[in-house]
């Protein structure tokens, strides 16, 4: 049996999935731009993610571009019944691989055939509407007319459940106005908090809370703290540091992100880890210590 059940599941828009899933960000080229260095390896990482029980994939068309959903598809399609994937779309990348915003209905139309495409799906399950008022963190503005459009190829049935991305709470309580709305990513870590709020809110509703960056992204997290608990523990910092987002809440679900069938297992592993009190307390403790942040 695999041991990711240990993590318990959470259902977005009715899919139950385990809370462990797993980013496929990382299977690009580097700076998520143009082909993986070993194709074979990056097929590797996406059928050992599921022959380990991940049923929660989370992807993009602007990752490469193309190139990650590409792979998906070469690696699991025909896909399991239970595997959700969760694309977004709200950017594109330029020719040197600069990510810059694609909001008009045109492009939100065009990103979902590609996903469509690339992924050789007939509908996707989750797309998630990623917001670049300011590129690396949420900033306040309406997401009416870029939710609008998105709504509209819901109704067309190219779309089943809608997301947001890099959002404030005034975002999604006005996309919430509009639509369902059955997730959120935003950037969240043991280090990153801005959204411990936010995820208690979201958590009473019922909605899913995918912290993207769980391991600190393209800073890895690093802290003598969550070293220090990690040994004790018998885990990795990693394994901890995931441990750690699957104690925070009960509606997050973590989507780390690697190119390494050993990092993969090293963090599916995660799901075994019981955090006793004081190491949650010690871990909570970091994103306070000024040294020790991401
Ligand atoms: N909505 C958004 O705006 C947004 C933004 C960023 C990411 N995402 C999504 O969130 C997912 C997760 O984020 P992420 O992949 O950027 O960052 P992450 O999961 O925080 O970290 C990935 C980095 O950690 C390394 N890593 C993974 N496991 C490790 C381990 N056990 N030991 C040591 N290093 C390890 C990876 O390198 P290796 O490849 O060498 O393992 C990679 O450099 C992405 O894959 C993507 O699907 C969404």
């Amino acid at each position: 049996m695999s041991p990711i059940i240990q993590a318990g599941t959470f259902s977005i828009g009715g899919h139950r999935v385990h809370r462990l899933g797993y980013g496929a960000m990382q299977l690009a080229g580097p700076g998520v731009f143009g082909p993986p260095k070993d194709r074979d390896a990056a097929l590797a990482v996406l059928r050992e993610a599921v022959a380990s029980g991940v049923n929660h994939i989370d992807t993009s068309d602007f990752y490469g571009p193309h190139i990650t959903n590409q792979l998906i598809r070469e690696a699991l399609h025909p896909y399991r019944d239970d595997l959700l994937i969760v694309t977004k779309i709200g950017a594109r990348r330029d020719a040197k691989g600069a990510w810059l915003p694609a909001f008009s209905a045109q492009a939100l139309t065009e990103a979902v055939h590609d996903n469509l495409r690339n992924l050789s799906l007939d509908v996707l399950d989750v797309v998630n509407l990623r917001i670049m008022f300011d590129t690396h963190g949420p900033a306040e503005g309406s997401i009416e007319a870029p939710l609008t459009a998105l709504a509209e190829l819901q109704r067309q049935g190219l779309v089943r459940h809608i997301g947001l991305s890099n959002v404030t709470a005034n975002q999604i309580a006005e996309g919430r106005q509009m639509c369902g709305i059955v997730c959120v990513q935003n950037h969240y870590n043991l280090a990153h908090r801005n959204d411990d709020e936010l995820i208690d809110a979201l958590a009473a509703d019922g909605i899913a809370y995918v912290p993207y960056f769980p391991l600190g992204g393209f800073s890895p997290l690093q802290s003598s703290t969550l070293n220090d608990v990690a040994t004790r523990l018998g885990a990795t910092p990693m394994q901890t540091a995931l441990a750690w987002l699957l104690h925070r809440s009960p509606n997050i679900l973590v989507i780390p992100g690697t190119s390494s069938v050993a990092h993969l297992r090293e963090n599916l592993g995660a799901a075994a880890i019981t955090l006793p009190e004081d190491a949650m307390r010690e871990l909570d403790a970091v994103a306070l210590s000024t040294d020790e942040a991401a």
